[in-house]
């Protein structure tokens, strides 16, 4: 069996002004009539697949209970952590959770904003990479790239070991725009996905060669935890000690022992208003007009607004994405909708 990790402790800030602190992203439908977290769990549910751990942060305790409950998923566990500390943390804190009930078992480390059209292609490629996991190596899952994407990890893959597995030579995260220019043109390389699987065991000795600060600290903190309604809570005390870092710099960069597994299906990471433009059904003009939203003369356009009390209208526009939300309207550039992230930290700084 391998232990879903379920990891939906972002704040997803490049969707502000619809994924707030209070309501990220990944509990809304973006796309679709399901919200993204929902989608990431029954994605890895069913045949061979144990009950789910949760990874998130307190305030999304009851919204993760109530959304797993809807879809009839019963998670073996629910951590919650004091604070956000990027991927690296909740991962190993899963990791040292899924182990203490069995270190043999396997894990997959799922991130909670992705869009995959065809599932069961991806639980194939899962169990394709079953049996490099199983002989102590972690897997990556690969994505055929689209473009110079700076705002992922980069896979350079080796030689195949077995059906559909190749070992990992280079993992690149989130590399400058030269650095991704030059890893688009070879088209063997892929975008990391930011699904892992590995045994608990392997991950944790991964933790404690290349980032031991963050194992010492996360261990420590998760043997203070204390049960609370069923939901597990992280000591807070001891919890703010603990290095902020994501899993794709703290070590899948730096370990030795990983593999990949190429995933040919669609798959989006939808951290930007662009790629929910990509998602989205257009009109023949390329845009993306929802409820309560028109568009005249435009091109490639999303337009969104929430609230029925805003009508949003665009005209003669090319390339531009606008949000509105009851109390806030974002409009940009398309290719700059990663910098909305910024923008809500310098609002944020303001107050
Ligand atoms: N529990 C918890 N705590 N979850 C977190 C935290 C945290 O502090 N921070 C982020 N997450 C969750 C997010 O909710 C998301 O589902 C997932 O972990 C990944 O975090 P992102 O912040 O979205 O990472 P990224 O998109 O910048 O980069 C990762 O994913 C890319 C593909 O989507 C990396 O693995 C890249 O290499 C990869 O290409
Ligand atoms: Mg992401």
């Amino acid at each position: 069996m391998i232990t879903p990790i379920l990891l939906c402790g972002g704040s997803g800030t490049r969707l502000w002004p619809l994924s707030r602190k209070s309501f990220p992203k990944q509990f809304t439908d973006v796309v679709g009539d399901e919200s993204l977290f929902q989608a990431s769990a029954r994605r890895f549910a069913g045949d061979g697949f144990a009950a789910p751990v949760v990874v998130t942060g307190d305030a999304f305790r009851f919204i993760v209970s109530e959304q797993l409950d809807e879809i009839g998923v019963t998670p073996a566990g629910i951590m919650i952590e004091p604070d956000g500390r990027n991927t690296a943390p909740a991962a190993i804190a899963a990791a040292l959770y899924a182990a203490e009930i069995d270190p043999e078992t396997l894990i997959l480390l799922v991130p909670s904003d992705h869009a995959v059209a065809d599932p069961e292609a991806f639980r194939k490629a899962v169990a394709q990479g079953r049996v490099a996991a199983e002989e102590g190596r972690i897997v990556t899952f690969g994505i055929a790239p689209a473009r110079a994407e700076t705002g992922y990890g980069w896979l350079e893959a080796g030689a195949a070991t077995h059906d559909g597995v190749h070992v990992l030579n280079k993992f690149i995260e989130k590399p400058d725009a030269a650095r991704a220019e030059a890893l688009f043109a070879d088209k063997q390389n892929m975008w990391n996905a930011g699904v892992f699987l590995a045994r608990a065991s392997d991950l944790i000795e991964a933790f404690k060669t290349h980032a031991p600060d963050i194992h010492d600290t996360v261990k420590a903190a998760m043997q203070a935890a204390r049960k609370d309604l069923g939901f597990t809570r992280i000591d807070p005390a001891l919890w703010a000690r603990v290095p902020e870092d994501s899993i794709d710099y703290a070590v899948m960069e730096k370990a030795p022992n990983v593999s990949v597994v190429r995933f040919d299906g669609h798959w989006s990471d939808l951290g930007s208003w662009e790629s929910v433009w990509q998602e989205s059904d257009k009109d023949a003009a390329g845009n993306a007009v929802s409820e309560h939203s028109t568009a005249y003369d435009c091109e490639n356009t999303l337009l969104r607004s929430e609230s029925p009390e805003i009508e949003l209208v665009g005209i003669g526009l090319k390339n531009i994405v606008a949000v509105a939300t009851r109390d806030a309207v974002m409009v940009a550039d398309t290719s700059d909708s990663q910098n909305v992230k910024k923008a809500v930290k310098e609002l944020k700084a303001r107050g």
